[in-house]
């Protein structure tokens, strides 16, 4: 039997934390054995807001897929490439954003937020035609590859019925029954906070990243917040108020270490400076796989673009055909 169609993006965020690894990455990992993935990385939608800022767009999307593929994403498994290289993806959005009336994007509460974020950060950043559209690109990419499986976030699911709502209206419309009506599935939302115990994101400067070194990672663990009770290294300790680095323990080191670290922190036999820089060790030894199989791929950019190329490659056929299927009904070819 054939594998179910799977289609998940990220927008260009570059090098990715350890809050992103966690949350998505290894869902990514998993989801390759079991559904027919197509993982691609969302460069036009990162111009829905970022625009005039593209200095660093290239980089961005190279360092997306560079830890991605570092982390176990595999090329031989998913079909990874970028949305701009899919032309197909703009012109079925073209056809998508004629049967989308204006107020169900307008209703979307995820852009209604980013409208007010963008608002609260630049006062001269409006709503644009391409923002508005944000849902209808995303439609477009989910129903370029007729998914029936969408891993997102939380945030992501108002965009995810709107894609149901606009298939439906399609298929109605043209009575077919072309296109799915492509389910979310929710990814499991990381706990992960940063150092400084707000949730980790690289604008708050307070994240680890896959491809930080060891030294790097080491420095900013040592600053990590713990039990902001304990005052001295003897003080009993409760790891349970330690927000940032037992939380880390948790995620990261086993379950013997987990029990260890408790106790002599509630005994007050560890201080924290000891207990982090284990934390970083434990970090260190996790990820130090990933990373030299990051630098690999840093000191061969050929092999990413040609993975890059391979990805793109294999898309385009598939999203040629259903771009055609759609003409088709529409009587457009
Ligand atoms: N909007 C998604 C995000 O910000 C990224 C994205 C774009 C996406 N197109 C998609 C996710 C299609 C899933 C399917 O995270």
């Amino acid at each position: 039997m054939s594998k179910v169609n799977l289609v998940t993006g990220m927008r260009p965020t570059g090098k990715l934390h350890l809050g992103h690894y966690k949350g998505v990455i290894e869902n990514l990992v998993k989801l390759q054995d079991e559904y027919n993935c197509f993982y691609f990385v969302a460069d036009w939608h990162a111009l829905t807001t970022k625009f005039d800022k593209t200095e660093t767009l290239k980089d961005d999307k190279i360092n997306v897929v560079i830890d991605w593929l570092a982390s176990g994403v595999d090329p031989e498994k998913a079909t990874i490439y970028i949305q701009s290289q899919i032309p197909e993806i703009a012109q079925l959005h073209v056809l998508l954003s004629m049967i989308t009336p204006n107020n169900w994007a307008e209703r979307d509460p995820t852009l209604k937020d980013m409208v007010k974020i963008i608002r609260s950060g630049d006062e001269n950043v409006q709503m644009s035609y391409g923002l508005l559209g944000y849902p209808v690109l995303m439609s477009a990419d989910i129903m370029t590859f007729n998914a029936e499986v969408v891993p997102v976030g939380i945030d992501q699911v108002a965009h995810l019925e709107i894609t149901r709502d606009i298939a439906r209206r399609f298929n109605n419309l043209y009575k077919t029954e072309l296109f799915n009506e492509p389910k979310p599935k929710l990814t499991q939302v990381s706990l992960l906070k940063g150092v400084d115990g707000q949730k980790m994101g690289k604008s708050f400067h307070n994240d680890i990243k896959i491809s930080d070194d060891e030294e790097t990672t080491t420095s900013k663990i040592m600053k990590a917040i713990t039990d902001r009770s304990r005052l001295r290294k003897n003080d009993p300790g409760h790891p349970e108020d330690c927000e940032v680095v037992f939380d880390y323990y948790k995620v990261f080191a086993d379950e013997e270490t987990v029990n260890c670290t408790k106790h002599e922190c509630m005994a007050g036999t560890r201080g924290c400076a000891d207990c982090k820089r284990q934390m970083a060790k434990i970090i260190n030894e996790t990820f130090a796989p990933v990373r030299e199989k990051r630098l690999q791929y840093v000191n061969n950019p050929k092999t990413v673009r040609d993975i890059l190329s391979a990805g793109c490659e294999k898309a385009r056929p598939i999203a040629k055909e259903m771009l055609a299927k759609a003409y088709d009904v529409m009587n457009l070819s």
